[in-house]
């Protein structure tokens, strides 16, 4: 049966880690796949999760099975954290929350319903998206397009192309977006912006589907998610998952949710029967520890505030370094302007260079990065900016 395999090319993001391990060039950079980074290069436990974990070691008395759904406290509380307290209760039982391994464990989750309860469903997912999306989204059997996002050239949003390819999209289409924090450009979408999608989304019928992976990375918890309860308050059926990956750190626990919104109480337990079998018949249930982590933090005033802080400083540091970037970039007199990397939000944005040029920047410097040039802003620090800025600069000149 095995005999006639062939070989599958890494993972174009995923591959990237092996190569960096491999590398022995003392001036390696990693700014390819997306976790975050301290000055130090490491990828630290938060506190607060580390505080969370000492406590459920003492206090967690089963291993006993938890179901599909995963946690309720976790469930909750990863709800108002996504729409807030207010939006959590005026949505009442219109609103359903699944625990789910990771984002990614989301996104198939909620592409599986769609495929079962409307089989061959578009879902239209913005030009550039995560590459992720692809397989997660279609391999389910949901027909892919795209509509205009970005433009390379300008490194600003194509918002009217976008609208008008949109305005084509009705009732039996999803539309995938990405809350905040967008991967891999790293350009959101303005609160207006926000609300003519919304306006656009009402009056068409088209199921937003919001993939938040990087809640309050870009300006601040309430801040990112502004547009997905926008969103939530106007639309009568939406899809959101949010990961908990970046976050809150939990990147190997896998960590993530999954709500729906529908427009009965009625609606939304039959929705949730539906993701409890197709969850039992994929992974049976989610992994309890990352999502007890995250309910512990949530539901305890000061590992809240713990949390917040930390979170708050992983965000200042993203935003800094970015600056840091173009100004550096600026001290060696490159001819391009890249100070857009500094308007732009979250953990990524492309450099704007062509695949020859970020090869270079692979093979000749031991910079690692994604064919399309984006980067993963967390992977600079103060040790590596100068020869970061010197290599891009050097590359962009020759
Ligand atoms: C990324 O885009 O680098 C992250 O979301 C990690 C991944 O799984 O690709």
């Amino acid at each position: 049966m095995f005999d006639q395999l062939s070989s599958l090319p890494p993972d174009p993001i995923l591959g990237l880690m092996a190569a960096y391990r491999a590398d022995s060039n003392p001036n390696k950079i990693d700014l390819g796949v997306g976790v975050y980074k301290d000055e130090t290069g490491t990828t630290p436990v938060m506190k607060a999760v580390k505080a969370a974990e000492s406590r459920l070691l003492s206090t967690q008395n089963s291993k006993a099975y938890v179901g599909p759904v995963g946690l309720d406290t976790f469930n909750d509380s990863v709800a108002e954290l996504v729409f807030g307290k207010e939006l959590t209760r005026k949505l009442g039982a219109r609103r359903v929350t699944f625990q789910t391994p990771g984002g990614c464990g989301g996104l198939r989750l909620a592409a599986e319903f769609i495929q079962r309860i409307k089989p061959g469903s578009r879902i239209l997912v913005s030009d550039p998206t995560w590459a992720n999306h692809v397989p997660l989204l279609g391999d389910a059997g949901l027909e892919i397009e795209t509509y205009p996002y970005y433009d390379r050239g300008c490194h600003s949003i194509r918002f009217d192309e976008m609208m008008a390819v949109l305005a084509n999209a009705g009732p039996n289409d999803l539309v995938l977006l990405h809350g905040c924090c967008h991967n891999p450009c790293g350009a959101d979408l303005t609160t207006e912006q926000w609300q003519a999608v919304a306006t656009l989304a009402d009056k068409n019928g088209f199921i937003p589907f919001i993939d938040l992976a990087y809640h309050g990375l870009g300006d601040g918890l309430d801040e990112d998610a502004y547009g997905l309860r926008l969103l939530a308050e106007t639309v009568p059926e939406m899809i959101v998952v949010n990961s908990c990956s970046k976050n809150f750190g939990l990147y190997r626990e896998r960590t993530g949710g999954l709500s729906i919104i529908t427009t009965s109480e009625q609606s939304s337990r039959a929705a949730a029967s539906q993701v409890a079998a197709i969850a039992r018949g994929i992974y049976s249930m989610p992994p309890d520890h990352g999502a007890s982590v995250v309910a512990e933090i949530l539901q305890d005033d000061t590992l809240r505030q713990q949390w917040d802080n930390e979170l708050r400083e992983v965000r200042q540091r993203i935003n800094a370094l970015r600056s840091q970037l173009v100004t550096a970039l600026k001290a060696r007199q490159v001819a391009e302007d890249f100070s857009f990397i500094e308007r732009e939000k979250g953990m990524f944005s492309f450099l704007g260079l062509s695949v020859a040029q970020v090869q270079t920047l692979v093979t000749d410097y031991s910079v690692y990065l994604v064919d399309s040039s984006r980067i993963n802003v967390a992977g600079i620090n103060n040790s590596n900016i100068d020869y970061l800025a010197d290599a891009i600069a050097n590359v962009v000149a020759s």
